[in-house]
């Protein structure tokens, strides 16, 4: 899929391509496994330039850093680390001169009855999943006004708006990331910032792998089309809320489950 330029903001004279055409500067947090590996390949595919973040690196990451000397750019950074991840964005639009797109991807999952969970634990998930995306929010969309346009999309989870045993603080969390993405449309919405959420389902990657199999036959049972989703489904969603396709939509979380939660 194409992601023609958004409004045009002020690129530094190496941000231009030889045509003299802005390239486009995305923020994919978690961008080493899982969906936000997908969107950082399919980003540099298309020709964006792309800062990436995980607590590690990998076979992937080094691939990318080889393939995309110029465009791809990852560190080290831990979200329960709030100062990092802050500094993350700042940087990145210093060095890029601009963010045209940010997702907040990153994310934990803990499964254990809210009645045992210890209180550092709850600190964690909730600073790892709510305040990390704030913070990285914050200091990307900064450079989105600067420029007067840009596009966030934060990644939530069913968790957010059906209820589920063991999951209390992560869906806590990730419902606040939806309350962020109602009220930071309206505020942004004026500067041409648009600001939604995308909230799956089960889809296979690294975070579900533990699902043992009887617990996938009952999510397999209950989906009316009968299957987990694939992460490459859940990306076409992402970019196309990251698109010009959806260009007069803001403010929304839109669910992409494969029914479970209708
Ligand atoms: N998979 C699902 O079924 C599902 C369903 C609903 C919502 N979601 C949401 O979708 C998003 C992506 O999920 P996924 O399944 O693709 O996850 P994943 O495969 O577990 O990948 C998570 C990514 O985030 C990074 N990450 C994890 N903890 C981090 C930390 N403390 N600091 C910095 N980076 C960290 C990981 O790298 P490192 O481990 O190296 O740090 C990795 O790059 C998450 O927000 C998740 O909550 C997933």
């Amino acid at each position: 899929m194409s992601v023609p330029d958004r409004r045009p903001g002020t690129p530094a004279a190496d941000e231009r391509e030889v045509s003299g055409t802005p390239r486009r500067v995305a923020v994919i947090s978690g961008g080493s496994r899982g969906l936000g590996r997908v969107l950082v390949e399919r980003l540099l595919a298309e020709g964006w330039r792309v800062a990436t973040f995980s607590r590690t690196a990998n076979e992937f990451t080094g691939w990318a850093a080889q393939k995309y000397p110029e465009d791809f750019h990852w560190e080290g950074v831990d979200l329960t680390d709030l100062q990092s991840v802050r500094e993350f964005g700042r940087r990145v639009a210093r060095q890029f001169g601009r963010i045209d797109l940010l997702v907040n991807n990153a994310g934990i999952l803990h499964r254990e009855l809210f009645l045992t969970t210890a209180p550092k634990r709850m600190d964690e998930i909730v600073t790892a999943n709510l305040l990390a995306p704030l913070h990285l929010t914050q200091s990307c969309s900064r450079a989105m006004v600067r420029a007067r346009g840009g596009v966030i999309v934060n990644i939530s989870s069913i968790n957010a708006v059906r209820g589920y045993r063991g999951v209390s603080v992560y869906a806590a969390a990730k419902a606040g990331l939806e309350g962020l993405g109602r009220s930071l449309a309206r505020e942004l919405g004026p500067l041409g910032i648009r600001v939604n959420t995308l909230t799956p389902g089960y889809f296979d990657s690294d975070m579900t792998a533990d699902v043992t199999p009887a617990n996938r036959e009952k999510i397999k049972n209950r989906t009316p089309l009968g299957r987990l989703g694939t992460v490459a489904e859940v990306a076409d969603a992402v970019l196309f809320l990251a698109s010009p396709r959806s260009e007069f939509i803001t403010g929304q979380a839109l669910i992409i489950d494969g029914g479970i939660t209708c």
